[in-house]
């Protein structure tokens, strides 16, 4: 196999399922990266390498639904030092402005380390000559320098889904400048917002003691390296055509029945992860009702929680705590029949998400940090009556793009309250004029537009994107 595009990422696409009798399956796995990548890929006929989750060891590449994907397995011990660990458990908090203390083991760094080369050397394997190579996310920031090493002849790009900290934090990482020179691999570096490439060519100075002109990054050896901001975006049409489906739209009422036709519908819908802030947004929600703002005939709250990095210790945590609330808010404020928040712990097909985003009034937003999140998004795309109201967190990246919805601090409760409250108030007319705005910025920035702006500055004119 000689791919003239290779799309790397910890997780592939899709997620290998053991079945009760004994088979197994592909479920799409979670996450915003795959709904971002994937029409990138098929466009350019390329393939993408990456874990299958689990830990088995004789996967061949196989091809689905016209994508192909070449499985990179890891042991037991992989997963815990190098996704559980490293991964999730030193540099996600870590970039997430330390919402949960990141832990710093030097067994964790060993396995990032082998993981990380042996991506970059499966990579080396299977792209061809001056092939380009898209290198994603936080798991796998060895890769592109790496990489380099082994293939000069290759473009890198590496593109960060999260969000770079500033200096102050990134710099109690004991292996800070290993992960800059990792970096430092790629021709381009891709960050969600400007600022998180700024913090990284001011950490790449004052560290690695490399000059910086603009946006560039110069080396020693005069090749330059492009830090530079692209804000992730969604497939606004694949969604928008989605939601106005007869099915979607039946499924949409269907649900607004089941939930006993309440006035108005709040809606979040995230992974299950501390920094979506989703405990705070139901505490808010549960005061108003005890508040008398209003009760389960006027609203109810709907919460589909995705199960992630079940393993690691602040995610099982965290689902006690949210499950205890539910449970105290459900017993307080609900009557039989009616309870006040409906909770999932599961995770939706494409066209069950998007019933459920038509049949919201209020989708709420609340992380501490987001690289982006391409849920508010995806809501913003499915409201294609031009109705509905989005509550947003100011520290998602996407609120920098859709500065017409209510945005929140999800430290402030308070804020967030009177947020809410105005939201289920908002008339006809403000809905309207918020919605449309905020509609026409996704649908002029969508992921086609995201993905074509990366690979041009990456490759130039010669990349036969089919972009
Ligand atoms: C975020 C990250 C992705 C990750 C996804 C799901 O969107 O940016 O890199 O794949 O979460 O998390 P998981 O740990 O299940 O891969």
């Amino acid at each position: 196999m000689a791919a003239e595009l290779v799309v790397v990422a910890n997780r592939l696409p899709v997620d290998r399922v053991e079945l009760p009798d004994g088979e197994s399956t592909w479920r799409t796995s979670p996450g915003g990266l795959v709904s971002a990548i994937e029409p990138v890929l098929r466009a350019n006929d390329g393939i993408w390498l990456g874990w299958p989750g689990g830990t088995d060891t004789e996967l061949e590449p196989f091809e689905i639904d016209g994508l192909n994907l070449v499985p990179l397995s890891m042991s037991q011990a992989e997963i815990e030092g190098h996704y559980e660990g490293m991964s999730n458990g030193t540099l996600w908090p870590l970039y997430h402005d330390l919402v949960a203390k990141p832990a710093f083991h030097r067994d964790w760094w060993n396995a990032y380390q082998k993981v990380n080369r042996r991506f970059a050397e499966k990579v080396a394997e299977l792209a061809a000559e001056g092939a380009t190579v898209w290198v994603h996310d936080y798991q796998l920031q060895l890769v592109p320098a790496m990489l380099r090493e082994l293939r000069p002849d290759l473009k890198i790009g590496f593109y960060l889904h999260i969000p770079f900290p500033p200096a102050e934090l990134f710099q109690q990482l004991p292996w800070r400048r290993q992960i800059l020179e990792g970096l430092l691999g790629a021709d381009l570096v891709g960050f969600q917002l400007p600022e998180a490439a700024a913090n990284f060519r001011r950490l790449v100075n004052h560290r690695v003691g490399h000059p910086t002109m603009g946006q560039d990054v110069i080396l020693p050896d005069g090749r330059k390296v492009r830090a530079a901001a692209y804000p992730i975006s969604i497939d606004t049409q694949g969604y928008e055509t989605l939601a106005r489906t007869p099915a979607v739209e039946e499924r949409a009422k269907e649900l607004r029945e089941a939930l006993g036709n309440p006035r108005k519908v709040f809606l979040g819908v995230d992974r299950l992860d501390y920094t979506k802030g989703i405990y705070a947004r139901l505490k808010a929600f549960g005061e108003l009702m005890e508040d008398g703002h209003f009760d389960v005939e006027d609203a109810v709250f709907v919460q589909v929680a995705v199960p992630s990095r079940e393993a690691v210790e602040e995610y099982i945590a965290l689902r006690d705590e949210v499950e205890m609330l539910v449970g105290r808010l459900n017993g307080d404020l609900g009557k039989i029949g009616q309870p006040a928040i409906h909770y999932l712990h599961s995770s939706q097909p494409r066209e069950e998400m998007a019933a459920l985003y038509r049949m919201a009034d209020i989708m709420v937003v609340t992380p501490y940090r987001d690289g982006m999140n391409l849920v508010a998004k995806e809501y913003v795309a499915t409201r294609v009556d031009d109705d509905g109201a989005l509550v947003l967190s100011e520290f998602a990246g996407a609120a920098e793009e859709l500065r017409q919805a209510w945005l929140i601090n999800p430290y402030d409760l308070n804020g967030m309250k009177a947020a809410l409250v105005e939201a289920y108030h908002a008339d006809e007319a403000e809905l309207r004029r918020r919605m449309r705005a905020m509609r026409a910025t996704i649908t002029r920035h969508d992921v086609q537009a995201w993905a074509k702006s990366f690979m041009t500055d990456l490759a130039g004119p010669e990349l036969p994107t089919g972009l």
